[in-house]
């Protein structure tokens, strides 16, 4: 299996990176392969711009070519005020870009449904936060699940999207964060035999 693995934190040393670090081994251990990337490390540029010649843009196409044939997704990112950070909103744009994530039959200008065209069956988004379930839900209600799931995985052909919030990191001990690892690689050995 080939699995994609995003990482979205600037700061190398974070728990986002310990998480993607113990991934990025789980998925070995499994015997499948990766193409791993860390977005602020690639300086991956998070503004699409219109009169950017991204075909140019190698390392644009070189995730629009693995996305595309990957098997699995993973993505590890923190919630930023309810949303991704801005470096992987800017993937988003252009890495899951019409014809290669999703495409509209020849009839249809856009405004019709789309058909996902991503092959991956399965997906998993961690996340690390710093609210507590209750208040997440009750007073922000969880913009990240409707985000991944219903604007942009499923959208993109991906039918098994699973997330997983980390929290309260701030508040975390040590034995939290150690549990929490072994829970991420749980995950990975569940979802992605
Ligand atoms: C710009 C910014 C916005 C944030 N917005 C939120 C938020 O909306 N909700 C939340 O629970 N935590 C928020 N946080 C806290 C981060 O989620 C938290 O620092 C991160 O999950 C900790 O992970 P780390 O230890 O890997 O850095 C925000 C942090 C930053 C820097």
């Amino acid at each position: 299996m080939q699995i994609m693995l995003i990482l979205a934190h600037p700061k190398k040393g974070s728990f986002n990176h310990a998480i993607a670090e113990r991934i990025h081994a789980c998925i070995h251990q499994l015997g499948h392969s990766v193409w791993s990337h860390d977005l602020y490390e690639e300086n991956f540029d998070a503004v699409y711009r219109f009169d950017h010649a991204d075909q140019e843009d190698v390392l644009v196409q070189l995730h629009r070519e693995q996305i595309r044939r990957c098997d699995g997704l993973i993505i590890v990112h923190p919630n930023w005020w309810g949303q991704p950070p801005a470096i992987l909103k800017g993937w988003m744009d252009q890495v899951l870009v019409e014809d290669v994530a999703y495409g509209f039959d020849p009839d249809d200008n856009g405004s019709g449904v789309p058909t996902g065209l991503l092959h991956a069956e399965q997906a998993l988004i961690i996340n690390t936060s710093n609210t507590p379930l209750e208040r997440e839900q009750s007073v922000f209600q969880d913009p990240l699940e409707m985000i991944w799931k219903n604007c942009v995985l499923y959208y993109c052909g991906i039918k098994n999207v699973e997330r997983k919030v980390f929290r309260v990191i701030a508040d975390s001990t040590y034995e939290d964060r150690t549990a929490w690892l072994a829970e991420a690689e749980n995950l990975v050995q569940q979802y992605f035999k």
